[in-house]
């Protein structure tokens, strides 16, 4: 009883992070998903992930102990000519034990090529597709997803539309202690994630931190390995990839960025790497957003900004994609509060679809650097057409139907000559 109530505050206090003063649409339903009662060796939660150059690793999830952790792979189907061994893991909170966990990096792999794959050994064949070596490349974007209808709503639009990389910029499945949510919302998403890689970082719901019995994204760094080792990275909450000519850089809100920190350490080394022959676009993710002129958390990215805009500034960074905020912003190329031409363009889209609804109340009048908010749920699509331009678009669920309701073309900072006026 009294760890029933441990519980209840702490999900309470973990989903009331903003104050409640506005009015939101009314949230779906979380989905009901039952536990699949095939044989515990049975491979589940399958999804992908980009791991250095022509690599990918493959995640998935099974109850049993003496399961190989090999992923049989290649071009045609039902015919493995690779084969490779994974790593496993497993934890237990409070009184949930996890599954087997394995990850298994495969490769090296053709760019743009589909590829046939099978994990333990057994269970269903699956495909997947590799994103190509150069432009055009395609980017799905989705935050705060959760496992409601409306959250099957954006990811139906999502597989609607053409793309090569998921990336989503936090607040993965709303389990908020109950871990068996973590496995629902893996069993929700493998459709997609199984079919393009998925890039992820954490959010607040991510955390689940308790004091003195459980460190915080036990179950995240678990579940969802990003390839923070092969960028250089000594955390998992925060890494970066490169894709046909776009270097991307996933930061976590939720680990130490002062100027002393590891991560902020890492971001400048890693910034000075970025070669904008190589990658002329320059894109970072992390969840709490620096520009927001939504009444929901208001000013909360403040510190994170005073402490790395500078960076991104000086590298300049073409384009910020951010989560947190229920709605969507996208504001006009920005830095230090004010417009210039050789800020980024920072995108909130924190509205995936998950149970808390939508923060529906903004800041009046409109801040002078955003360009369109508006607080519906939807998803974001990014296709970076070459080295200087690229169409985004927004798509919000109008009654289940995917409607365009924002778009920009961007030109980027190297085409506009802000690179080469760097300073440092
Ligand atoms: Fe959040």
């Amino acid at each position: 009883m009294k760890l029933k109530l441990i519980l209840t505050v702490l999900m309470v206090v973990s989903s009331t992070v903003t104050s409640d003063d506005y009015v939101r649409p009314q949230p779906r339903k979380t989905i009901h998903l039952p536990w699949d009662s095939k044989l515990s060796s049975f491979p589940q939660q399958v999804h992908v992930s980009l791991a250095g150059d022509k690599h990918m690793r493959v995640t998935w999830i099974n109850d049993d102990k003496s399961a190989p952790s090999v992923v049989e792979y290649g071009k045609l189907s039902g015919r493995y000519d690779a084969i490779s061994e994974g790593e496993t893991t497993s934890y237990s909170y409070l009184l949930y034990s996890s599954g087997k966990i394995h990850h298994a990096v495969i490769g090296p792999l053709e760019d743009n090529s589909v590829y046939f794959y099978r994990c333990g050994g057994q269970g269903p064949e699956l495909q997947l597709k590799t994103p190509p070596a150069q432009f055009p490349i395609s980017f799905a974007v989705a935050g705060d997803l959760g496992q409601t209808g409306w959250t099957k709503s954006t990811l139906d639009h999502i597989e609607q539309c053409k793309y090569d990389v998921h990336l989503l910029p936090g607040d993965l499945s709303y389990a908020d202690y109950l871990q068996n949510r973590w496995d629902t919302f893996g069993r929700l998403v493998q459709p997609l994630a199984s079919a393009r890689p998925w890039m992820v970082t954490q959010g607040n719901h991510e955390v689940e931190k308790i004091p003195l019995l459980k460190d915080g994204f036990v179950s995240y760094n678990s579940r969802w390995k990003m390839p923070f080792e092969e960028s250089g990275s000594s955390s998992n909450l925060y890494y970066s990839f490169e894709v046909a000519g776009v270097h991307i850089i996933m930061l976590g809100s939720y680990a130490d960025y002062n100027v002393y920190s590891n991560q902020y350490k890492w971001l400048k080394e890693d910034l000075s790497k970025v070669d904008r022959k190589k990658t002329p676009w320059l894109l970072a993710l992390f969840h709490v957003p620096w520009y927001n002129s939504n009444k929901a958390h208001q000013g909360e990215g403040g510190d994170m900004m005073e402490a790395m805009e500078p960076l991104l500034y000086d590298a300049r960074v073409d384009l910020v994609l951010a989560g947190h905020v229920h709605a969507y912003e996208r504001s006009k190329r920005v830095y230090n509060g004010r417009l210039d031409p050789c800020g980024a363009v920072h995108i909130t889209i924190g509205d995936g679809g998950n149970r808390e609804g939508l923060a529906a109340e903004y800041i009046t009048p409109q801040p002078m650097w955003s360009e369109f908010r508006e607080a519906s749920f939807g998803h974001g699509e990014l296709k970076i057409v070459n080295s200087s331009h690229a169409f985004w678009s927004w798509h919000r669920n109008d009654d289940d139907e995917p409607v365009k309701s924002d778009d920009i073309w961007l030109t980027s900072l190297v085409n506009s000559g802000c690179v080469d006026q760097k300073t440092s």
